[in-house]
């Protein structure tokens, strides 16, 4: 027997009367359920907010702090004393991990020390990457700053900056320390930095601290007539001698 064409029995219609009061219950059910999710929504995106402004708050805070720092010999009256660049003042510099609420600080002074300066997203993203960054700070100012991406046997440092009105004032080899430190940490073997062609000041820092030419990068930069030429400069990084302390101050 085939099974195509025989009738099939006809569903009995159930009577309506049992059917009202569970369809009605469910929807109850679902109306508080919506409202349930809506209200945890709201409350989530509060909270959020509330994170996000707390953020904001931050750096607007460590921003004021910095441009009062980094502005360049103008004086002014709201900076604490001690912000202003004094010639021949002993620095106490601090140096912290960077956080997504330096950005906005760390950004100025970036515009102020570049002409093809790293943009808000290099620095976000750098930090979201795990990069390893830190602040440079006089007071609650931030005056300086690297970036240095691990590889597989080096520490590649990508950025390392003092703000205008504090350079000269031997706070960068303070820098390339921690970088160097950091690399004996973490068991890299070399540490290894770009320089453009032309900053010649940089390239005798990096000599002056032990780096050697290594390589060149053609075209690598931004420059005002078309691009300019990379240097790439390295330095062995010797573990940490037995019993020596590699805490570099950190706050
Ligand atoms: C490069 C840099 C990090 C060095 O840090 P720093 O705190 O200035 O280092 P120092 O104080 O040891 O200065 C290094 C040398 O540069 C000289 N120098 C630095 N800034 C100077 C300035 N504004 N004017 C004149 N000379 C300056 C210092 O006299 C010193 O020279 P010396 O070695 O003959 O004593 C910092 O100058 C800087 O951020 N520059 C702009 C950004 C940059 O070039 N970054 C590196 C890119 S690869």
């Amino acid at each position: 027997m085939s099974a195509r064409l025989q009738p099939q029995p006809q569903p009995q219609p159930q009577p309506q009367a049992q059917v009202q009061p569970q369809a009605q219950a469910q929807t109850q059910t679902q109306t508080q359920t919506q409202t349930q999710t809506q209200t945890q929504t709201q409350t989530q995106t509060q909270t959020q907010l509330a994170a996000e402004a707390a953020v904001e708050a931050g750096a607007q805070e460590i921003a004021q702090e910095t441009a009062q720092a980094i502005a360049p010999t103008t004086a002014s009256a709201t900076a604490p004393a001690t912000a202003q660049p004094q010639p021949h003042a002993q620095l106490h510099p601090r140096r912290r991990a960077m956080h997504t609420r330096d950005v906005t600080a760390v950004q100025a002074i970036e515009a102020a020390a570049y002409r093809f300066p790293w943009t808000r997203g290099n620095f976000v993203d750098s930090l979201a990457a795990g990069y390893i960054a830190e602040v440079l700070l006089l007071d609650a100012a931030v005056v300086g700053y690297f970036m240095a991406m691990p590889g597989v046997d080096e520490l590649h440092l990508l950025n390392v900056t003092v703000a205008p009105a504090w350079q000269g004032r031997g706070l960068g080899p303070g820098l390339l320390g921690a970088v160097q430190s950091h690399a004996r940490r973490l068991q890299l073997a070399r540490l290894l930095l770009e320089v453009r062609q032309s900053n010649t000041r940089a390239q005798a820092l990096y000599r002056r601290l032990g780096f050697a030419e290594i390589g060149l990068r053609p075209a690598y930069y931004p420059a005002p007539q078309g691009r300019e030429d990379a240097i790439v400069m390295g330095v062995v990084v010797h573990p940490a001698a037995p019993g020596s302390p590699d805490d570099h101050g950190l706050v």
